[in-house]
């Protein structure tokens, strides 16, 4: 391969960066991807300042409203490039087996060869930004390092928000630490005197990650998850496996977990603390619950944010599971917050805000559809006049579906204390939520880890697709974790399991383990439980279970409220309406069941027979 140097390009390495491994592979990465010039990122206030103004310069980025909106920017991305990409997304292990019959997979050695043409040459025209991360607060036992190289200064600018970026990194890696290499491109060289577009990207996408090597290589979007690739792609997809391969045999470590999960800290008026680790699908509510304002009535409750999405999780020597959020910042989806919906992300987006894919207001604001009265004129997400007029004539939409802001977690006025914490905070519950509008009640208690386990590996939700008809469709997805797992999915069940078996010893406290459905309907088609707020009551139902405040109702796959173990104040919820979110209905359960048959035949390499026995099981008390 071609040296830097030999390219005439200068390195540049910082004197703060002495890892000799690092500095090598940029040289290489370098000599590929062939940038004009690379910059070491340092994170610092006055960088993140001057990259904004040359994105603004670029005209990717519009400075928004400084009274309005205070250093706050927004983008608006290629039609072509606004989502994460699944069918492009592949895990490529030595062995299919090991990727399982839920992800994509290519061999490694041919995927290789198909990159690497694409990244030869990639990056011409434009500057490698080196973007040193830590997922997880700086030096903690739980966190790990990564180096993103990419050659876009929009992902560089978000990873200053999303994760702790900039030089103390190097601190941290010292001279012969590990890190996670990612590199990223845009997958648009520019030819000499080209001039750039606003939002470069390529129509060929590869979202690719290798498990055994630890290595990540994205190529051709620009947009969220497929860029940012501290999150979806290490956090969960490499990081999952890591947990994974950090488990030995019997009697070994239990290894750790890296999971789809929001962290929150409960607090009773009595003062006790609790903290809670929940797995939602995409587009369930994590963000809402993660900031929930606990309803008139509850006074003295208290519910704080740790992490919104994403949630690292080591067993302790003491048998405790110590949680950290790896981001630190929040990447939301816009479209549908608002001041009722959630006023603790609404006052979180003040400023300091990114956004991405909104509309722009005349005023030098944003808007979004759902957050509150329209504007009579603003500029769409593709440039377009858009009025509330245009849009009942034509639909069209002033903010794309997926726009997202990117905002420090320093912004919510609910943020835990404990959140920056390097030791983490000890989860006391688990939590696993579908979107259900039949069959699965508001809230059940596992009676023990394997049931757990059964109820977070069936989870199902249904799709909001409308415009595709497949609106109402119940896709399995197992733990939230569908598109997120680095690995073989039943593995991924079997090390659930050993994890349990291997911390349930005398003295410890394993969390408990629910499962809740915000969504059932009535015969009328309509929502019968109000949701966001009023979910403080299920919160506190679980908190009460945990404290052996209350009994509740054993049924056939677990142990759901009596109506009058609810707190009710304030609200006005008649047993009749409880009723219908929470009731049985066996026919339905039988259906239900034939379809964790299905997944479990989807799933029968190496799926634990532990899981098999549980829907058996339930089958027999269904029938009894
Ligand atoms: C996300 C997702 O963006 O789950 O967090 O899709
Ligand atoms: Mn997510």
């Amino acid at each position: 391969m071609n040296s830097p140097v030999m390219l005439g390009l200068n390195l540049n390495a910082p004197a703060f960066v002495k890892n000799a491994n690092l500095i090598a592979w940029v040289a290489d990465m370098a000599a590929l991807c062939k940038p004009d010039t690379i910059y070491w990122c340092d994170g610092s206030d006055e960088e993140y300042e001057r990259l904004c103004a040359q994105l603004v310069a670029a005209g990717t980025f519009k400075k928004l409203d400084p009274v309005k909106r205070p250093n706050s920017y927004l983008a608006c991305s290629d039609p072509d490039d606004v989502a994460r990409v699944e069918d492009r997304t592949f895990i490529c292990s030595a062995r299919k087996e090991e990727a399982g019959p839920t992800n994509n997979w290519t061999d490694p050695a041919e995927m290789r060869a198909t990159l690497h043409p694409l990244f030869d040459g990639s990056m011409k025209g434009r500057t490698m930004y080196v973007v040193p991360f830590s997922m997880g607060p700086l030096g903690s036992p739980i966190a790990h390092i990564g180096i993103e190289l990419s050659d876009s200064p929009y992902v560089a600018v978000n990873m200053k928000i999303m994760t702790r970026m900039g030089k103390a990194v190097y601190d941290v890696l010292g001279v012969d630490g590990e890190y996670v290499p990612c590199v990223h491109t845009v997958g648009a060289p520019l030819a000499a005197g080209q001039a750039d577009v606003k939002w470069p990207c390529n129509k060929t996408k590869y979202i690719v990650h290798y498990p055994e090597t630890r290595e990540i290589w994205s190529f051709g979007s620009g947009y969220g998850g497929n860029a940012l690739l501290g999150k979806k792609c290490f956090a969960l997809r490499i990081a999952s496996g890591m947990g994974k391969a950090a488990a030995g045999g019997d009697g070994g470590s239990p290894g750790w977990l890296a999971e789809h999960m929001l962290i929150l800290g409960v607090t009773n008026p009595e003062g006790r603390k609790y903290h809670v680790a929940a797995a939602f699908p995409s587009a369930c509510g994590k963000t809402n619950f993660a900031m929930l304002i606990p309803p008139a009535g509850f006074d003295g409750w208290k519910v704080t944010t740790i992490g919104d999405d994403i949630a690292w999780i080591k067993p302790q020597p003491d048998g405790t599971l110590r949680a950290i959020n790896p981001e630190a910042g929040y990447f939301g989806v816009a479209p549908g917050t608002n001041t009722l919906t959630n006023p603790n992300c609404m006052a979180s987006l003040d400023k300091n805000v990114i956004f991405t894919n909104v509309a722009l207001t005349d005023d030098g604001d944003v808007w979004w559809e759902g957050m509150g009265d329209a504007p009579a004129h603003a500029i769409d997400w593709q440039g377009k006049d858009w009025t509330p007029q245009i849009a009942r004539e034509t639909g069209a939409k002033a903010a794309h579906a997926n726009a997202r802001f990117t905002v420090p977690a320093i912004n919510n006025p609910v943020l835990d204390p404990a959140w920056d914490d390097p030791r983490g905070v000890v989860i006391d519950a688990f939590m696993f939520g579908g979107r259900r509008s039949t069959t699965v009640p508001l809230v059940t208690e596992a009676r023990n880890w394997v049931e757990g386990v059964y109820m977070a590996a069936t989870m199902g939700s249904e799709t909001t697709a409308a415009a595709a008809g497949l609106q109402g469709v119940v896709r399995r997805d197992p733990f939230a974790m569908l598109p997120f797992i680095g690995y073989n999915m039943s593995d991924y069940f079997q090390h659930w399991l050993d994890l349990g078996k291997k911390l349930d010893v005398p003295g410890a406290r394993l969390p408990r383990i629910f499962t809740t459905n915000w969504f059932r309907k009535g015969e009328d088609g309509k929502f019968v439980w109000p949701g966001y707020g009023e979910n403080m009551r299920v919160l506190k139902w679980m908190i009460d279970r945990i404290e052996g405040k209350v009994a509740g109702k054993d049924h056939v796959f677990g142990v759901s409220p009596a109506y009058e173990e609810i707190t009710w104040t304030g609200m006005d919820f008649s047993a009749s309406q409880f009723n219908t979110v929470i009731s049985i209905d066996k026919a339905a359960w039988q259906q239900e069941l034939g379809l964790h048959t299905q997944l479990f035949n989807q799933l029968h390499y190496h799926l634990p027979a532990e899981l098999e026995a549980t829907r058996a099981q339930i089958e027999k008390r269904l029938a009894a």
